[in-house]
């Protein structure tokens, strides 16, 4: 099934269309904090489950979800097509939609929805967490919070370059917001570091899975110019934040 985008949807879905066939190459810290988010629910998946997978990518959050709950009905939603396209060859026989996550009004019910490491890229997660909780009895997420990519940053701020991110919570905030819209079963915190030989290839990494705000061909090559000037090892630490709801 495929829903209509907005402007802002489109072009954040053209990165992440992009990457749809690097992305499981390159998505090691997604495909664990899928397991962790999948482990966290465990007690939540002991018989079948109607699952609606929000933002799936290529499918790995569902398949670690898989592991516990192989007779769940999974539904898998993300705003790429390609990412749709790589994660119904890789899980047969489900159901997709193509379309935003956020604004979607989704039709049927469900026992769980979950969202791993895409609720960053939504404007407004409040109303989003409000909505949901009202089609699903609960929901499981992550997000990457406040001081994630410390080094990545800092690197960016001291060559004056401007960096085109999406907003990092606080947990606190985080807690607070999940409390505000449902009753909180469980949340938990990891840190998974990735290093890099220099800041370029964080910057590649990143364009690999699609987290990646487009510029200008000659914008890129301006910055890589600037970055590649700087050979220092980098470490890129997600600081990961998982929650889990139940609808009040
Ligand atoms: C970092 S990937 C995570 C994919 C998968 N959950 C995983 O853990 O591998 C983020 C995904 O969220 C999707 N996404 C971002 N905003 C979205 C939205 N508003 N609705 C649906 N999908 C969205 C992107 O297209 C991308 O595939």
């Amino acid at each position: 099934m495929k829903k209509s985008l907005s402007m802002k949807s489109n072009r954040l879905s053209n990165g992440f269309d992009k990457a749809a066939v690097t992305y499981d190459c390159h998505a090691s810290v997604q495909k664990m904090a899928s397991e962790h988010l999948a482990f966290l629910c465990a007690p939540l998946l002991e018989k079948p489950q109607k699952i609606l997978d929000i933002g799936c990518g290529t499918g790995l959050t569902t398949l670690a979800f898989q592991k516990y709950c192989s007779d769940g009905v999974y539904t898998l939603c993300d705003l790429s097509e390609n990412m749709i396209h790589v994660a119904k060859n890789k899980i047969p026989n489900q159901n997709y939609i193509v379309g935003d996550g956020e604004r979607c009004a989704f039709e049927e019910n469900y026992d769980l929805g979950i969202s791993n490491l895409a609720l960053q890229w939504f404007e407004d997660i409040e109303s989003f967490l409000a909505k949901i909780l009202l089609k699903c009895k609960y929901f499981a997420f992550s997000i990457p919070v406040e001081g994630s990519f410390a080094a990545y940053k800092n690197l960016f701020a001291a060559k004056n370059i401007p960096i085109l991110t999406y907003h990092h919570w606080g947990i606190d905030a985080l807690f607070s917001l999940g409390e505000r819209n449902g009753d909180v079963v469980r949340s938990d915190f990891k840190r998974y570091d990735l290093f890099f030989e220099n800041v370029l290839g964080a910057a590649k990494h990143f364009k690999s899975i699609g987290a990646w705000r487009m510029t200008t061909p000659q914008r890129q090559a301006q910055i890589a110019a600037r970055l590649l000037r700087n050979p220092i090892k980098i470490n890129l630490n997600y600081d990961i934040f998982f929650m889990v709801l139940e609808s009040k």
